[in-house]
């Protein structure tokens, strides 16, 4: 019996050249950081780490903190990490610390008290930035994170409190503020907007309570150009970022995600049932094709630096070449990996790939690094199970 085939394949000098892309557009205040819940996958940490791309990573978990200080400390230069993410513990944010995270985005006033008594325990002010829910942002995107309850940060109403708390506590260093309030937006003039919009607030905020503002993390949210859409104008968004006027000692670290990953990832799967139904169906869900991806029992597999890939037929000869040698491992569905647009001429047991799959690749996957295994994460099938 064979075992249908699926992996995930990486062209990662993509991953590299969309980093220096977006650092050489950036002004000489910001920050790039590279959110590695977007792909965590070693090779492609490394290549956004090249010279002249990502200056460090955010994080969210022990195992995504030492895998990026790893991969900085190989390239030689400065660990800089900043960890976010609610529910926050107290042995993970020691690992954290460990890990050499240098600014902590507290997401409650629990958090700013396990970091104090951290810090105290060691002898140190750990650093941190509130992490802020807005009452309201004037951007829009696939997913918009602010003016609703939500898990991720303090609202922006409590704010004012929980700043009087970090004040009192005397384990912390409150160095600024964190926002990420919208993913998938590719309007570079309302993103440049958007992080004025932030400055404005930090400044403000910070002259109001006190808080000698020295950190100000903008998020992730630059939309990647999926299927034809018009691309985010680089450009446009270096140009309006420069014309911003930062306070000198003030570091804006960006840190998008998927926009930096997802070119350089491809997906790909062994066909395993075609089926028709109805005249000209338009989605798969429509059901004209059901394309299995032997996603939740059968095997993933992750290659790095295939150079030159572009196109996926080469990315489907170089599966049928490494089929026998792929052995058994885990299956991650990607969200995106699923949405399958060309349909005809497939047949059980062609391959069929996906582009852009990069910012939800097998390592996509396993916030706290729990359920981690050294090619993927086992037994988690993209349904977030
Ligand atoms: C705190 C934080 N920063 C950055 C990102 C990256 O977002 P994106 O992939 O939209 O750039 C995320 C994604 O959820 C996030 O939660």
């Amino acid at each position: 019996m064979t075992v249908p085939v699926s992996g995930y394949v990486y062209d990662v000098a993509v991953a590299g050249e969309r980093a220096r892309s977006l650092r050489g557009v950036l002004p000489e205040w910001a920050r790039l950081l590279y959110a590695v819940k977007a792909n965590s996958f070693g090779p492609v940490l490394a290549a956004l780490a090249c010279d002249g791309g990502v200056d460090g990573f955010e994080v969210a978990s022990a195992a995504e903190a030492v895998a990026s200080a790893a991969v900085l400390r190989e390239a030689g230069r400065p660990v800089r990490l900043a960890a976010a993410g609610p529910a926050k513990g107290t042995t993970l944010l020691a690992e954290l610390l460990d890990a050499g995270v240098e600014v902590v985005h507290a997401e409650s006033a629990l958090e700013l008290a396990r970091l104090s008594a951290l810090g105290q325990a060691r002898g140190q002010r750990v650093r941190v930035g509130l992490r802020v829910n807005p009452q309201h942002v004037a951007l829009t995107g696939t997913l918009s994170m602010a003016g609703h309850p939500s898990p991720f940060g303090i609202p922006e109403a409590d704010v004012p409190a929980a700043l009087a708390l970090a004040h009192r506590l005397p384990g912390l260093d409150v160095v600024g503020f964190h926002v990420h309030a919208v993913c998938g937006n590719r309007d570079a003039r309302a993103h440049a907007a958007y992080i004025s919009w932030c400055l404005s607030w930090a400044v403000r905020t910070a002259a109001e309570h006190g808080v000698d503002l020295r950190w100000l993390d903008v998020g992730g949210g630059l939309g990647v150009a999926y299927g034809g859409q018009e691309p985010l104008d680089l450009a446009v968004l270096g140009e309006q970022l420069a014309s911003l006027h930062v306070p000198a000692r003030i570091e804006i670290a960006l840190e998008p995600g998927r926009w930096l990953a997802a070119d350089c990832g491809w997906y790909a799967a062994e066909v395993v049932d075609v089926k028709q139904s109805g005249r000209r169906p338009t989605s798969s869900s429509a059901g004209e094709v059901r394309l299995r991806w032997y996603a939740a029992r059968g095997d993933i597999a992750a290659y790095a630096g295939i150079p030159g890939l572009d196109q996926a037929c080469l990315l489907e000869e170089e599966l049928a070449r490494t089929r026998e040698g792929l052995g058994p491992g885990t299956v991650v569905r990607s969200r995106t990996a699923c949405s399958v647009r060309s349909r005809s001429l497939l047949a059980p047991g062609d391959a069929r790939s996906g582009r852009g799959c990069g910012g939800v690749g097998a390592e996509a996957r396993g916030q706290r690094g729990e359920r981690r295994r050294a090619g993927g994460c086992r037994g988690v099938d993209g349904q977030g199970r």
